[in-house]
């Protein structure tokens, strides 16, 4: 083969090939092409969540149905809450919301779960000198440590109600604490309300952060 000739192949080649990457790349909406074995994607089982589109009576096209509203899972009844996210829910929490009879943080997942979700706000020791209150000041609360007259005297009712829906700049934490979970937290808040008067300062050197 002359070289011109070998030359003349390459480019065609390399054409080719250009050709092919740029149109594998070139979008094509939804459709992914071609499908091996589709049985593979759409079950000819039914399933509980999926049904492709083929079930058009139920929601979502699915083979299930949704629960009846207001059904309460298995085991689960703690999770309903009776109150709406408002004012007046806010305070109808003070007396109707109260902890399950004898619930201690004796077992210290309450001091476990506040360490993770409240020390970036509130601190170690609930002076309000975590990173994102340092950061922020003014997202801090008009009270100014656990160990106020505020905190002290705040019926456990309403922080439940604070953690189930937020407050102002505090979130709620519903989605990362069960309801029992909730109370051990509202315990370990006492438990460090009680604690000696402390300022800011005197709560530092149990301060992780600054052991730097
Ligand atoms: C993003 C920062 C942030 C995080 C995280 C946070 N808080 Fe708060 N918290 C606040 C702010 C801000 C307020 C003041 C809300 C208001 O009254 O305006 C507050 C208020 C409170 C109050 C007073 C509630 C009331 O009813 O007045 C308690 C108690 C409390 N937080 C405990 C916790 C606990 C326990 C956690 C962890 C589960 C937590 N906070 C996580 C920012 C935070």
């Amino acid at each position: 083969m002359s070289k011109r000739m070998s030359k003349k192949i390459q480019i065609i080649i390399g054409t080719i090939a250009a050709a092919t990457l740029v149109t594998s790349c070139v979008s094509r909406g939804n459709n992914t092409g071609w499908e091996y074995a589709p049985d593979m994607y759409y079950s000819k089982g039914y399933e509980p969540y999926n049904q492709g589109d083929s079930n058009v009576i139920n929601p979502h096209g699915m083979s299930m149905r949704e629960p009846v509203a207001g059904s309460i899972a298995y085991g689960k009844a703690d999770f309903q809450y009776p109150l709406p996210n408002s004012g007046e829910g806010y305070e109808a929490s003070a007396t109707q919301i109260v902890a399950p009879a004898d619930l201690t943080d004796a077992d210290g997942r309450g001091k476990y779960h506040y360490n993770i979700y409240c020390t970036p706000c509130h601190g170690a020791n609930g002076a309000n000198d975590g990173e994102i209150f340092k950061k922020v000041a003014t997202l801090k609360p008009a009270w100014k440590a656990y160990t106020d007259e505020y905190i002290k005297t705040l019926p456990e009712g309403k922080i439940y109600h604070t953690l189930t829906y937020g407050k102002n700049n505090m979130g709620s934490h519903a989605s990362v604490l069960k309801p029992v979970d909730r109370w051990r937290v509202i315990k370990y808040v006492k438990q460090l309300s009680a604690a000696a008067p402390a300022t800011a300062d005197a709560a530092a050197p149990q301060d992780s952060t600054k052991k730097k």
